[in-house]
């Protein structure tokens, strides 16, 4: 089926060659006012100015966007979307004074997590993660990165695991998965991190390789969590079965994992709210993206990543939501890029670019998704009448998303 879409006001993001930003790149936003497109088998074949030759056929589907904006979906590139249950009394306990570590500390955090997961049956994980998927597709999330981490024995992480291989299957949007067995210290192995490693190490990736269950490993690399040694040993394991690291780093303290992660040829380093000069420079340059997380910082009430001088920088920076009941109880990506231009200071260019293009890249699926380029998916936001695009991030809260085009067609 060939589809014309027409009448599009500003047609944003329009690439004729994909590649990751870097640096002043990423104020660069490319657009069409008074813009046409095509689509065929779910992917854009074409596009360009209604004031130019517009393609059609009499056997071609039109759809008259009646001056809505569009823009490539977002694509979130961190998330720990498959999770039991909210964890809002932490939510009051922080009210109430309390730290996240402090939290962690008493058994709170991840743990709870972790605990109310392993009662749940892979369905009802499925059920309640295939939901939260579908209400982030309608706020414009078109490509998904979910984490396991939330198991921490075998078991259950290989729980999680199955469940993001269901939503792989199932789902309409790319969706990949990281294995953050190494997430937190489980009860059990509390006094002795080296067992809990070499059960990551011996049992939980080699099962994980054998059904092919991961796309990434993930490590929580933090003071009181896993040392900058620790995650290395944990992303060479990894690393030996095809998995490349992706790992959080650099969110409570500067601990050194960027520069690791940067080491080790990781796709992203997430989170980074504690970022030193090592760090930056790490960066600078280099083809790890540092993945910010603008929301984790807002709830937790951490000071927000430097966004500014990461760019300065000429690092490759992307926005992600990193959804999850304990430091972003929220998945909503037009937020994310809003608070990131209101309190990391990025134009919405770059942060509408750091939410697509980069989001993209950050997940490996830059020639796929990311940008309205000929081949990839034609995974769409259209917009309510706006007056420009950086009207989006301005009108925060604001939900400005008329319809989501999901492989050419409305969802
Ligand atoms: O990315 N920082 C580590 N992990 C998650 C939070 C997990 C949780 O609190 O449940 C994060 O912020
Ligand atoms: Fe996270």
């Amino acid at each position: 089926m060939k589809i014309l879409v027409n009448h599009i006001a500003q047609l944003v993001n329009t690439r004729t060659r994909s590649k990751v930003l870097r640096g002043n790149e990423l104020a660069e936003l490319p657009m069409i006012n008074n813009a046409w497109l095509t689509i065929e088998n779910g992917c854009i074949t074409g596009y360009g100015s209604m004031s130019e030759p517009v393609p059609g056929g009499r056997d071609w589907t039109i759809i008259d966007a009646g001056g809505a904006t569009v823009l490539p979906a977002w694509c979130d590139s961190h998330t720990h979307l498959v999770f039991a249950a909210s964890r809002e009394e932490e939510f009051v306990d922080k009210i109430n004074g309390l730290s996240y570590a402090a939290i962690a500390a008493k058994g709170g955090g991840i743990l709870n997590s972790a605990r109310k997961l392993a009662t749940m049956s892979e369905d009802a994980l499925y059920d309640a993660a295939w939901n939260r998927l579908q209400s982030l597709m309608r706020l414009g999330t078109g490509a998904i990165e979910i984490k396991s981490g939330y198991g921490l024995d075998t078991n259950n992480e290989l729980k999680m695991l199955r469940v993001i291989r269901r939503l792989k299957a199932t789902a309409p949007i790319p969706v990949k998965a990281s294995f953050l067995g190494a997430h937190t210290y489980p009860l059990a192995y509390k006094d002795d991190h080296e067992g809990y490693i070499r059960l990551i190490l011996n049992e939980m990736l080699p099962a994980i390789a054998r059904e092919g269950l991961a796309d990434y490993i993930d490590v929580f690399c933090e003071e009181g969590f896993f040392s900058v040694e620790e995650t290395e040993t944990i992303c060479r394991a990894g690393m030996q079965y095809g998995l490349k690291p992706k790992i959080h780093a650099n969110q409570l303290h500067a601990s050194g994992g960027a520069e690791l992660g940067v080491e080790l040829g990781a796709v992203s380093v997430d989170h980074l709210e504690s970022m030193n000069a090592s760090a930056i420079d790490a960066l600078s340059g280099a083809d790890t993206i540092g993945t910010l997380l603008p929301t984790a910082a807002f709830f937790l009430r951490m000071p927000f990543q430097p966004a500014r001088e990461l760019i300065n920088a000429n690092a490759a920076i992307a926005l992600a939501s990193d959804f999850n009941p304990g430091s972003s109880p929220s998945g909503n990506m037009n937020f994310v890029v809003s608070l990131s231009c209101i309190q990391m200071k990025l134009l919405p260019a770059e942060a509408i670019n750091a939410a697509t293009i980069n989001g993209a890249y950050a997940m490996e699926l830059g020639d796929t998704v990311g940008s309205i380029t000929v081949g990839k998916k034609a995974n769409l936001i259209f917009t309510q009448p706006i007056p420009s695009v950086n009207y989006l991030p301005y009108a925060f809260g604001t939900n400005l998303i008329h319809k989501v085009m999901i492989n050419g067609a409305f969802i």
